[in-house]
């Protein structure tokens, strides 16, 4: 089988940047899963749709595309307005409900091509490649993470404030912990990478070197 490269964690654990380069270091394709959630949110957003089976349905014909670099939901330029915080918050409530699940599993998998595969998300490990090859679980502390994230925000001239980051990452990490679908946690055979105290080469150095 292809080869995928499974890399779950929480918020702003780092796990996208790292994701992306251990996918360049190899030549392997990569799939960044929270961007589907983040899709599903804005097109729900937008279009005012407010119960589970309508937005399980916005899922199932999502109408997004991914070129050279830019996300796009019906032909326009979504690529920074999907990584708002307003965006991070519904993503993780329509991820909440089984149905959008369900209606982006296939979606996901299509992604495994040869030579392999790098995904990032809560549940790559767990139900979208349980087979993975390999399995590492990214996480840093809370504090970590909001600096991260702000940093991140600032650089794309989104709104940001440090303080209501960190209560919305922690917001947001317990309702991705508790939902009773795909809940995010570490698998027994992930490798946990704490990178609290790691720059990114550190990162994703230490994948790296775990990948088997
Ligand atoms: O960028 P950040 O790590 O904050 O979030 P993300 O990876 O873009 O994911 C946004 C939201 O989508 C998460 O809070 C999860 O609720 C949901 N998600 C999920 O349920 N399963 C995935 N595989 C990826 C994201």
């Amino acid at each position: 089988p292809v080869p995928v490269v499974a890399i779950d964690g929480p918020s702003a654990s780092g796990k996208g940047t790292v994701a992306a380069r251990v996918a360049e270091s190899l030549g392997y394709h990569y799939l960044d899963s929270g961007s589907l959630y983040r899709l599903v949110a804005l097109a729900t957003i937008r279009g005012g749709v407010t119960d589970d089976a309508a937005i399980a349905a916005v899922a199932e014909t999502l109408p997004a595309e991914f070129v050279g670099g830019k996300i796009l939901l019906s032909g326009a330029d979504v690529t920074d307005a999907i990584r708002s915080e307003e965006c991070a918050a519904m993503a993780s409530k329509v991820a909440a409900i089984p149905a959008v699940r369900d209606a982006l599993l296939e979606r996901q998998r299509a992604y495994r091509q040869a030579p392999g595969l790098v995904a990032e998300g809560r549940d790559m490990g767990s139900v979208i490649f349980p087979d993975a090859s390999s399995k590492f679980f990214l996480t840093a502390s809370v504090e970590a993470r909001a600096q991260r994230r702000y940093k991140q925000l600032m650089e794309k001239g989104l709104p940001a404030n440090i303080d209501s980051l960190s209560q919305e990452l922690s917001e947001r990490d317990a309702r991705d912990a508790a939902r009773s679908v795909a809940p995010l946690k570490k698998l027994p055979d992930a490798v946990l990478v704490e990178t609290s105290d790691m720059t990114v080469d550190e990162a994703v150095r230490f994948v790296a070197e775990r990948i088997a």
